[in-house]
């Protein structure tokens, strides 16, 4: 079943506490502005995905998104990521220079699903490629596997047409389970040295096997086709 975590009320009360740091003061207005035009671009390109799920399904019968997260990037983490870069804090620069303000993590059932999607998405006329990524075809050296684009989808305000940024992570379910769970054992833990050869190594065998399972799966359903 498709389903979203659409937490956006949440995060408003978040992100209109967290604004009041000092670094924001002088553009509280323009960066409100800019986050609901965020939250506006990833139920835009969320909106893409349900409708191409819809179509797909009725012409081979499955779906092929199994679900779709969405996430806001907090105040706090856009902040830190442009001290990070060395950027001065503001909202040209944020806009300018951080691609992954909003983001949707399209979760597939097989590898040929993603790149379909992929093609589908970036063939509508009202999506603009900014960068893609694949770490599917080149998977990064611990393992990780996902197909990242970044793509600019127009918001229609009152007066103006706006392109804003939005990061897309698409995955198979192998992919996704062996990123969230590598994200949980690595998340903000100092691995002693002499662990860390071998956590990245049993790491990079698991992904291997997720790997594996994903093609195991692809064929047992062109098999069958
Ligand atoms: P950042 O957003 O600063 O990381 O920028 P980047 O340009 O290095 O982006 P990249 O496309 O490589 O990765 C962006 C996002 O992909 C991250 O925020 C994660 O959500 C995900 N990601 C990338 N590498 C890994 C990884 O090794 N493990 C896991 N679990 N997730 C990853
Ligand atoms: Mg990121």
């Amino acid at each position: 079943m498709l389903y979203s975590y659409m937490i956006i009320e949440q995060f408003k009360d978040a992100f209109i506490d967290e604004v009041m740091s000092d670094e924001w003061q002088e553009e509280i207005l323009p960066l409100k502005q800019m986050m609901a035009y965020y939250r506006c671009a990833i139920m835009e390109v969320e909106t893409k995905f349900r409708v191409l799920n819809e179509e797909l399904s009725l012409c081979y019968d499955r779906n092929p998104i199994e679900s779709i997260h969405s996430r806001l990037k907090s105040n706090a983490s856009i902040t830190k990521k442009l001290k990070l870069k060395g950027y001065p804090i503001n909202v040209e620069t944020m806009e300018k220079y951080l691609y992954d303000i909003a983001g949707l993590r399209v979760v597939c059932s097989f590898k040929q699903d993603i790149y379909h999607l992929a093609q589908c998405l970036l063939q509508q006329d009202d999506i603009r490629l900014v960068k893609k990524k694949d770490y599917i075809q080149n998977p990064k050296a611990n393992g990780y596997h996902s197909l990242h684009l970044i793509i600019e989808v127009p918001i229609f305000l009152e007066n103006e047409k706006k392109w804003v940024k939005v990061e897309v992570q698409f995955r198979t379910l192998a992919m996704d389970f062996w990123a969230s769970l590598e994200h949980k054992l690595r998340y903000k833990k100092v691995i002693d040295d002499d662990k860390e050869s071998y956590i990245a190594y049993q790491l990079l065998e698991c992904a291997q096997m997720c790997n594996d399972l994903d093609d195991k799966m692809s064929s047992i359903k062109e098999y069958l086709e």
